[in-house]
């Protein structure tokens, strides 16, 4: 029974990534889990901090509930055509607290939301360099780039069926490859 973890990138509230992963918490395919996850409490990497007090508790925890899933769903802002700051420092300091665990040979989906109309392509693109340096596995079956996000998650907006679809089969298309690649 694949579990898989949505992680999103964004600390904001009201944060359409965010939204975007509690949405996938409730498209998973039968037999499959989906949980969400933010990065809030984690502080900006420094060496000295981790020198002096090793590996922050909100790292921690959200190493735990990596180690507990099969699949990690990333499910990131676009920040100047780039991945958003707050979401690179999440990742590195789980690659000081423990990559090989953490990284190495797990399946990851990268899907991302913005109010703009390019669907964070450039940073889910920009994510490829680093998920390669990590040593991921990742699925490109599918593809979930939201655009007009704000839209979509306004208070009162028709439900998003295309959307919703679509997310839907990327989660089995994962999923799947979660089973495939962990067998
Ligand atoms: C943005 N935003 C943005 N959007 C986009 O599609 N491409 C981009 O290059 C940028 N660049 C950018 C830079 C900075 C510094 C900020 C603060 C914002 C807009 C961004 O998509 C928007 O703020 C989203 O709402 C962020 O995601 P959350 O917080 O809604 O999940």
């Amino acid at each position: 029974m694949p579990r898989i973890l949505a992680l999103s990138g964004s600390l904001r509230a009201g944060s359409y990534n965010t939204q975007l992963a509690r949405l996938a918490s409730t498209l998973a395919p039968p037999g499959t889990t989906v949980d969400v996850a933010t990065l809030h409490g984690i502080p900006l990497y420094d060496a000295d901090l981790e020198e002096h007090s090793g590996i922050p508790a909100a790292v921690e925890q959200l190493k735990q509930q990596i180690l507990a899933c099969d699949g990690l769903l990333l499910v990131t802002p676009e920040y100047n055509n780039g991945i958003p700051g707050v979401m690179k420092n999440g990742i590195d300091w789980l690659s000081r607290a423990d990559r090989t665990a953490i990284f190495s040979d797990r399946p990851v989906c990268v899907i991302g939301a913005t109010p703009g109309g390019w669907g964070t392509l450039s940073a889910q693109s920009a994510w490829l360099p680093t998920l390669r340096m990590l040593g991921t596995r990742e699925y490109h079956g599918h593809k979930v780039l939201l655009s007009h996000a704000a839209s979509v998650f306004s208070d009162g907006a028709p439900k998003d069926e295309t959307l919703e679809r679509t997310l839907a089969e990327l989660l089995t298309g994962f999923s799947d490859y979660i089973v495939q690649q962990t067998r």
